[in-house]
């Protein structure tokens, strides 16, 4: 983890034509022209440079800082601040544990047990082939029908050891058959 800002936030980086960088920075003219320029679109354009790229580095934040004309560490601050827009890559699945008291008395150590044995990554970690991330989550408003999980969008309630297999399987076929939906934008793009 680097230690400030300035090491997160890279400088911004000349156009190439045709190069990645410049896609990226044609990506985030398109989102500024769908969202605006003002702060308000800060959050809906990094929620989208990350359902994408399923990554949002230092160089996209330094993108999206330019166009908004605010400072890049206003930015960090945003992405370090929530975590649903995490500053490291994700896999393209990422599953999330509430680990809040309604969620851990209805049994989430055995749910989270379960998850790292199936996926064979701690919390925190992306399996290598990049398909999933395995995250903590605080209370997702199912408090009464715990414990809770979220797989990318998709909330499952009273999730037991046997369901998690089941949404596991069901995440692989998924990704198995429709790669495309899992494959938007290339991460190596923003290991600049
Ligand atoms: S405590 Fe888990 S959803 Fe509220």
């Amino acid at each position: 983890m680097p230690n400030s800002t300035a090491e997160k936030v890279r400088p911004v980086q000349k156009d190439r034509p045709g190069s990645k960088v410049n896609s990226l920075q044609d990506e985030i003219d398109r989102l500024t022209e769908r969202f605006g320029t003002e702060r308000k679109a800060l959050i809906p354009i990094l929620q989208e440079i990350k359902k994408r790229h399923h990554i949002i580095s230092g160089y996209a934040m330094q993108c999206v800082a330019d166009r908004l004309s605010i400072s890049p560490a206003e930015v960090y601050g945003v992405v370090s601040f929530y975590s649903f827009l995490h500053e490291e890559y994700q896999g393209r699945i990422v599953i999330r544990l509430c680990r809040t008291i309604s969620c851990d008395m209805a049994g989430k150590d055995a749910i989270a047990r379960q998850i790292q044995n199936d996926l064979g990554i701690k919390f925190g970690e992306t399996t290598p082939d990049g398909k999933f991330s395995l995250e903590w989550a605080n209370c997702v408003g199912m408090c009464d029908q715990g414990p809770a999980i979220i797989v990318n969008e998709q909330v499952f309630t009273h999730v037991t050891p046997e369901k998690v297999q089941e949404i596991i399987t069901a995440c692989v076929k998924m990704y198995e058959r429709t790669p495309d939906l899992f494959k938007k934008g290339n991460h190596n793009e923003h290991k600049k």
